[in-house]
């Protein structure tokens, strides 16, 4: 079994312009050959200059969100293939904002992540529990709910990758304790192994998202089937960014 290669991916949601493009041009600069994958998903606007910026560096591109349709009479969507032409390689789905603020079902997560492999791209599906479902111990049961709801029905490494963010963390400065994020990603692994099979579910890889920043990313890339990192707010500023990628590189 090949190891998973580990990936430190950054999720821009509605920030930045293109005077933002120098951080891209920084991060590139601090790290030519980057010892893991690395992925910026800008807003849609961006996607193809970012794209166009990285091209000839490992540093890959990816989207936000896709509908699930290849095209039609679906206004202010954007499909995976437009994605992909813009120059994505990967597109995130599910992510806790767009289930929140445009009641995004696991259905709908499921539609867009089939849509998103058909037209090439390596879909970051996003699972996570509400503090109130962490509260009443109920964190297990939610994620087991979205990634059978949320996956599509085959799986691989290449095609999926799974991005635990507990809701409560995310942009709140607060993360799980190391067991806490333990006991999840051993659990998400377990689930994918039992649903798609060993190999499938040894090959995705699992990011933690909630909260990141350089100060913290050591200690969680230590914690057992962690493969990188969802990174927000931490991954607008170059400096910052590049920190925690030095800390995958080095986990
Ligand atoms: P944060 O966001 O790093 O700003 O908490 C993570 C995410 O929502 O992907």
């Amino acid at each position: 079994m090949a190891p998973r290669r580990k990936l430190a991916a950054g999720n821009w949601k509605m920030n930045g312009l293109s005077a933002n493009l120098s951080e891209v041009e920084a991060l590139m600069a601090a790290h030519p050959a980057p010892g893991c994958d690395v992925l910026l998903c800008p807003p849609a606007t961006l996607l193809h200059r970012l794209a166009q910026t990285c091209a000839g560096h490992a540093l890959a591109a990816g989207g936000q969100d896709c509908h699930a349709a290849g095209n039609g009479a679906h206004t202010g969507d954007t499909s995976a293939e437009m994605l992909l032409e813009a120059g994505a390689a990967y597109v995130i789905l599910g992510h806790s904002e767009r289930r929140a603020d445009h009641g995004e079902s696991n259905a709908e997560v499921r539609a867009k992540s089939v849509a998103a492999i058909e037209a090439g791209l390596a879909a970051v599906i996003c699972v996570g529990e509400t503090l109130a479902e962490r509260e009443s111990t109920r964190t297990l049961e939610v994620i087991r709910e979205q990634l059978a709801g949320s996956l599509p029905g085959q799986i691989s490494g290449d095609t999926v990758v799974v991005a635990y963010e507990p809701v409560w963390a995310i942009g709140s400065g607060l993360t799980p304790t190391l067991e806490q994020i333990a006991e999840v990603h051993d659990f998400i692994r377990a689930e994918l192994s039992r649903g798609f099979g060993e190999d499938a579910g040894d090959a995705v890889r699992l990011l933690y998202g909630g909260s990141v920043k350089p100060s913290n990313a050591s200690e969680i890339f230590a914690v057992s089937n962690v493969d990188g990192a969802l990174v927000g707010g931490a991954s607008l500023k170059a400096a910052d960014f590049s920190a925690i990628i030095t800390a995958l590189e080095a986990a």
